[in-house]
């Protein structure tokens, strides 16, 4: 299919009855469909939105394209959960209704405030010859689910000095004020993050940028997110334009994190460290947060990339987003864990011990493509110890302890259907003790692995035959002790 603006810029209720049977039919085919991940019924998800706990559960929004595996006419698809561990799809939530958002709904975050739930997205439209008109809307919604869109933009547009790339609004509450970040771009074409102040969540007024330290620091900042944590001040965003570094910033695009003092919210200075990249695997992007009802900040991030070819395209379908994380800060270190409920999915346990010396174990007992592992590697004398995950025939995608240069490695270069290898076919990072603990969640096209507590974190589409389910421990050139809990989801 050529895939012409006419055929991107579609909403989803022109979709014919056929059309989407015949998605369904491309969809259902693929042999690499989740089992416990949110992914689109069919076409492309990409960035998280709205997520938010509001009327006893969460609300988890994302971006969507229904037609096909390309961007195009987005679109806010609604998933909520009471539990974060199953996700109920409630369709499309926010549709392209006006013309200054013609061009789609593009991303944006929620918050509640007198028992409602306040979303903001920006407005995506395109002139006759298509330059980008971007808009900051709003969309209140109440107990009932009823939307009620706002009849005008909040934030008709960029403030002078700032280029069309002004996208992306996120909203927090401090005292009786309501504040939002929005990603942007200077006219000299560099990436910033711009501030607004609201009383009441409908008139906004524009204070400036953050000032951060970080003046030339890729041309867009996409998806900013700013929190406190633990007395610091927390800005996420994904910048676009970073040059890879010895083994930092690897990936097309990416996401990370200042971390700092408190933002002074009354001339937006932001002390803080040097950027963190927060996810050192090959697809993860965009991510945003919300606070959970006891107070943990939750993270979530969409599990791809954008201008990137995945192998479910030709399917008609693309990407996933992340399972939530749970932040904390040591040090100035972002750190991410999985977060606890799903231990409610730990079944059928089973595990392993294991001296290894310059030798592959194959313990058949521990196999799988949809399960949570929890691994310990103490390097002994070996040079490289580890895991051999999803193998089969000619496939293997492997997770290990580099001891000579002290690295963490997840590489992918074996592990099935190849994309995006002009990006390279190895992570890694360095890692400090010689006892490394790993916790993996490999789903059906995935894996998500937090080292040492969530220190450093991994997560990376995988593309490998069904059948390749093996699980190999290895010690190279010297010993490694290994011990191993597995917990199948089937
Ligand atoms: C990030 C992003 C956002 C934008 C959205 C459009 O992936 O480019 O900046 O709002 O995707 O889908």
């Amino acid at each position: 299919m050529k895939w012409t603006k006419e055929a991107r810029y579609r909403t989803y209720e022109s979709m014919t009855l056929a059309e989407q049977k015949k998605l369904e039919l491309s969809v259902s085919a693929s042999p690499w469909r989740q089992h416990y991940h949110i992914q689109p019924m069919y076409g492309l998800l990409n960035d998280p939105n709205g997520f938010v706990w509001y009327n006893g559960r969460y609300y988890l929004f994302y971006q969507w394209f229904p037609f096909g595996a390309v961007h195009g006419m987005k679109h806010w698809f609604q998933t909520e959960s009471a539990d974060l561990v199953n996700w109920e799809n409630k369709g499309v939530a926010i549709k392209p209704d006006y013309s200054f958002e013609s061009h789609g709904i593009y991303s944006g975050s929620g918050i509640v405030h007198n028992n409602l739930l306040y979303l903001f997205y920006t407005a995506n439209k395109r002139d006759e010859e298509w330059n980008r008109l971007a808009s900051q809307c709003l969309v209140i919604m109440d107990k009932t689910g009823r939307m009620t869109k706002q009849a005008t933009p909040i934030i008709k547009s960029q403030p002078e000095g700032y280029t069309e790339h002004f996208r992306d609004p996120k909203v927090w509450r401090e005292k009786d004020n309501f504040y939002m970040v929005v990603g942007g771009q200077r006219e000299d074409l560099t990436g910033c993050v711009l501030l607004y102040q609201s009383h009441d969540l409908k008139q906004w007024s524009w204070q400036g940028e953050v000032k951060t330290k970080e003046r030339n620091f890729g041309f867009m900042w996409e998806c900013p997110d700013y929190f406190e944590l633990q007395n610091h001040g927390i800005l996420l965003f994904s910048p676009q334009g970073i040059h890879s570094k010895g083994d930092s910033f690897q990936n097309i695009y990416q996401s990370g994190a200042f971390v700092g003092k408190p933002l002074n919210i009354a001339n937006g200075h932001f002390d803080h460290c040097d950027f963190q990249e927060i996810d050192a695997g090959f697809d993860f992007y965009a991510p945003q947060t919300t606070v959970s009802p006891d107070g943990r900040r939750l993270l979530v991030g969409w599990m791809g990339l954008p201008d990137i070819e995945y192998p479910t395209d030709s399917e008609g379908w693309a990407h996933c987003l992340t399972l939530p994380r749970e932040l904390s800060i040591e040090g100035n270190v972002l750190y991410q864990k999985p977060i606890r409920e799903l231990k409610e999915k730990r079944k059928n346990e089973v595990s392993a011990k294991l001296e290894l010396s310059d030798s592959v174990e194959n313990l058949g007992t521990l196999s799988g493509n949809s399960f949570e592992m929890i691994c310990e590697v103490e390097i002994g004398s070996a040079q490289r110890a580890g895991l051999k995950l999803r193998v089969g025939e000619g496939e293997e995608t492997l997770l290990y302890l580099d001891h000579g240069v002290k690295k963490v490695v997840l590489d992918r270069t074996k592990t099935g259907t190849p994309f995006a290898q002009e990006y390279g076919t190895i992570r890694q990072k360095h890692y400090q003790k010689n006892k490394v603990r790993f916790q993996i969640f490999i789903d059906i096209s995935s894996i998500e692995v937090f080292v040492n507590d969530g220190e450093i974190v991994f997560t990376s589409r995988l593309f490998p035959k069904i059948e390749s389910q093996g699980i190999q421990f290895f010690a190279e050139k010297g010993s490694a002790k290994i011990e191993a809990i597995q917990w199948k989801y089937e």
